[in-house]
């Protein structure tokens, strides 16, 4: 992108740039409407997808056999219920974390048939027939898993 500072019709200085590709005028006021009404548009995405999951009664509703840390569950959640959200909201699990929720920090991350899988990103329905580990599940008793040990004393966070 090309800046250049012009006057505007109120006498004031504006900084525009110029997209190459596009070759499109973009000014600082343009951009930020655009990001506003972007981001707008996606909370009120979100909150109309958890909006109609609250209302959605039992019409989504799916049992469930979970796996987890090598207990048997049998849950009924709704179909598009989250891998993360399962084990967070039903299951008392937190040790996996809503980072992003968007599959980009991986703190949500758990074993799925020993392959780490980001939980935020998998429907909890298919994870039947898998066994997941959480970090709660890693260790053997008393004696902490390497990666564990590792955070305790390196003082990981
Ligand atoms: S919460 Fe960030 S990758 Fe899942």
């Amino acid at each position: 992108m090309r800046k250049k500072s012009v006057s505007s019709d109120s006498t004031t200085k504006a900084e525009i740039s110029v997209d190459r590709l596009t070759g499109r005028v973009i000014t600082r006021r343009g951009f930020i409407q655009t990001a506003s009404a972007v981001t707008a548009g996606t909370i009120l995405t979100q909150r109309h997808l958890a909006a109609e999951m609250a209302h959605s009664g039992t019409e989504n509703m799916v049992s469930m056999n979970l796996t987890i840390n090598g207990q048997k569950h049998q849950l009924s959640l709704d179909s598009r219920t989250t891998l993360l959200d399962a084990l967070r909201e039903h299951l008392d699990l937190t040790g996996a974390k809503k980072g992003c929720d968007h599959g980009q920090c991986g703190a949500c991350t758990v074993l799925c048939n020993d392959r780490r899988v980001n939980s935020c990103l998998m429907l909890a329905a298919s994870a039947q027939g898998d066994e997941i580990t959480t970090i709660e599940g890693l260790a053997k008793g008393d004696e902490l898993h390497p990666v564990q040990q590792a955070f305790v004393d390196c003082d990981g966070f």
